[in-house]
């Protein structure tokens, strides 16, 4: 069976403030005309709510492994075209995706790395957090922006993995933001 996620996640910034503080991110960034993964929407889809609300031309790609989750997208696409215009949703195993079904990314979040990887994807031979990482950076130009989470239960696990590019020179460490650690691809 699919590792997927058996829960919903709604809005609590003083808990988990890091879509809050990417949304920030991106404006005191200036980011435009960008395509932006991200690993975890919430049921709260706070970061394309916002993009609708300033009228920004970034799009936003979003994974989810929760059917609830999953399903508030629906009912936002449904009510408010303007959400959906620059805004899809894939209900997935992370872990799962697929090079030849995803686009380049000019921006990458990866805020739950190491949080819910377990024997449970590994029983269907999934990726790994680190072959996920390469992963999303194969589908970056040089230069693209990659961010992690330091408030992440699991952040010594992501941190093991973005050192270890680091390190290897495929990613080049940028100024924090808030919560938020920033690389740049080499
Ligand atoms: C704790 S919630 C955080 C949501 C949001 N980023 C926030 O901070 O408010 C974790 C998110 O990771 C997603 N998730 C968990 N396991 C996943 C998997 N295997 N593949 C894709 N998404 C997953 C959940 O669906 C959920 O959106």
């Amino acid at each position: 069976m699919l590792h997927f996620w058996d829960a919903s996640w709604p809005l609590i910034v003083d808990k988990c403030p890091c879509d809050v503080h990417f949304v920030e991110w991106l404006e005191q960034e200036r980011i435009a005309g960008a395509a932006i993964f991200h690993f975890g929407t919430g049921e709260h889809h706070v970061i394309a709510k916002r993009l609708a609300e300033t009228n920004s031309d970034n799009r936003l790609y979003g994974v989810t492994a929760s059917k609830n989750e999953y399903q508030t997208y629906i009912d936002l696409a449904v009510a408010d075209p303007e959400v959906a215009r620059r805004y899809n949703v894939v209900f997935c195993d992370i872990y799962l995706l697929d090079r030849k079904l995803l686009p380049v990314f000019d921006v990458v979040t990866l805020f739950h790395l190491g949080e819910f990887w377990n024997e449970k994807n590994a029983a269907y031979g999934a990726m790994t957090d680190r072959q996920l990482t390469e992963l999303m950076l194969d589908r970056m130009p040089k230069g693209g922006k990659l961010l992690v989470y330091t408030g992440s239960y699991a952040f010594d696990k992501a941190e093991a993995v973005v050192d270890a590019l680091e390190a290897a020179g495929r990613l080049i460490r940028e100024p924090d933001f808030k919560t938020l650690r920033v690389y740049r691809k080499a």
